[in-house]
């Protein structure tokens, strides 16, 4: 097993809705003991407290488009200022567009930005198979990762839930706002030299296997982040 290299500590995981970035964003981050930054979690999290940015938020969610930039940035600046978020962390979901991508390369330097890659029929079976236990929060899924009892959470024993945004209309709505707006970052970050593609078929660990082996590579080449 290859440790990730512990220079790369400023990293983004870019790739389309139900991809595996959240799963494999917990993990990595845990082994570079920096925090995860997860705007989705972020976004829900507001709306569970019925904060008034979660207000505005929950209709953009659940409809599956982009809860507009500014609300994204107050959450996100807000909790990158803190000091844990110095040095490194894992951001996952965020950028998804040009300007949040601009935004960030204000605020901080990037070491990588792992794409990860999956066929449309995959992705969709793995979103319209996700359920998400409402009190601790673990993710599972009904094909990959089944609870030990049907709709059930291995620790609460609480009911399943499926998040909202995971039905299929707002799943097709999901990925057609992911190869218009977040897509383009592509390119963006592969001439900036940070892109490093990511199979993200097979089993969560082989995921893991393969993602510790990019971060351990050195980088492609250095290149101007002044985006
Ligand atoms: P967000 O929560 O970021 O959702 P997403 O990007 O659409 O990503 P997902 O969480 O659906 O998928 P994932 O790639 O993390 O996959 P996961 O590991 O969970 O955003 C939700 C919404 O918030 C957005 O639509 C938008 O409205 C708003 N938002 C968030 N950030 C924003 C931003 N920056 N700007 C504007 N709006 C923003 O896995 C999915 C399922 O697959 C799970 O069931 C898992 O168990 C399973 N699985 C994972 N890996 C594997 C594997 N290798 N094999 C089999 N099954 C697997």
């Amino acid at each position: 097993m290859t440790a990730p290299a512990a220079s790369a500590r400023r990293l983004v995981f870019l790739g389309p809705p139900g991809a595996g970035k959240g799963t494999q964003a917990a993990i990595v981050a845990a082994e570079l003991g920096v925090p995860h930054l997860s705007t989705g979690d972020m976004l829900r999290a507001a709306v569970r407290e019925g904060t008034e940015l979660g207000k505005a938020a929950d209709a953009h969610m659940r409809a599956g488009g982009l809860v507009p930039d500014a609300l994204v940035l107050e959450i996100l600046g807000e909790r990158l200022r803190k000091p844990d978020a110095a040095t490194g962390f894992v951001l996952d979901g965020f950028p998804r567009n040009l300007a949040q991508a601009k935004e960030l390369a204000r605020r901080s330097p990037l070491d990588a930005v792992l794409w990860f890659e999956l066929p449309r029929p995959v992705l969709v079976e793995r979103l319209t198979g996700r359920r998400v236990c409402p009190t601790c929060g673990t993710v599972y899924n009904v094909t990959s990762r089944p609870p030990r009892v049907e709709g059930r959470c291995d620790r609460e024993g609480a009911a399943l839930d499926q998040r909202p945004d995971d039905r299929p209309d707002a799943v097709g709505v999901r990925l057609r706002v992911y190869a218009e707006q977040t897509a383009p970052l592509l390119e963006h970050y592969r001439s900036a030299g940070l892109l490093r593609p990511l199979d993200a078929a097979g089993s969560p660990g082989d995921v893991t296997e393969r993602l510790r082996r990019l971060l351990a590579a050195p980088p492609a080449r250095r290149a101007s982040q002044g985006l």
